[in-house]
């Protein structure tokens, strides 16, 4: 059921050695494909990494969980593969929306695939760039690491207004979510 994965769903930073398919890989940007498109312009294209020189390579232009400074996957934690997302600028001059959906879409796939999944916007890059050997009429707009899930956050209650995810005594992520009857009205913003 779409709405359980959703609320299940949580990023995962930490992953197994184990790879991930080809075939899954593909399943997951086949459904950014064919995900909703501003004016239908279908202006991304993307990258899949999982080449092991590159995987590492790619990992040292990341940065991980800004909350918890030291939280970061290991060498052997590392995600087993990327998916980058690009804007082909000969097709729009600005990202607008198209680039959110479609690694949600990718994100909420590898989950159904018992993937794990996390989003990255805090990319290095003009390094990556030149890893990846990518023109310049392609914009790199975000990237989603994906792998065997290696840890199990846990979502919480937002305390005292702070949604700081935090690390438990037992390692688990806690990630504190908005109640909905603070974010949300009906027919008024009150
Ligand atoms: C646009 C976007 C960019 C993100 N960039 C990063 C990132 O660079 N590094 C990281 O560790 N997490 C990143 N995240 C993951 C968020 O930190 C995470 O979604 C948030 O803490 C909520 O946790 P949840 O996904 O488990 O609900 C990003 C998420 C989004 C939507």
């Amino acid at each position: 059921m779409i709405y359980e994965k959703i609320v299940e769903r949580r990023t995962i930073r930490k992953f197994t050695h184990e790879s991930v398919s080809k075939e899954t890989i593909e399943r997951c940007v086949d459904a950014a494909r064919l995900s909703p498109s501003g004016m239908n312009r279908q202006p991304l294209k993307y990258i899949i990494v999982n080449e092991e020189i590159l995987l590492e390579k790619v990992f040292s232009t990341t940065r991980w969980a800004g909350y918890l400074p030291d939280y970061e996957p290991s060498r052997e934690e590392m995600p087993r593969a990327y998916v980058v997302v690009l804007l082909d600028k000969r097709i729009k001059e600005e990202v607008g929306h198209d680039a959110g959906i479609a690694v949600m879409s990718i994100s909420m796939v590898a989950y159904e695939e018992g993937l794990g999944s996390c989003i990255l916007g805090a990319i290095d890059r003009p390094k990556l760039r030149r890893i990846l050997k990518v023109p310049e009429e392609l914009e790199i707009v975000l990237a989603v690491a994906l792998g065997r899930p290696a840890e199990d956050p846990v979502t919480d209650k937002v305390k005292n207004g702070d949604i700081k995810y935090w690390l438990d005594e037992n390692g688990v992520i806690h990630v504190p979510k908005r109640k909905l009857e603070d974010i949300c009205s009906w027919n008024s913003s009150s």
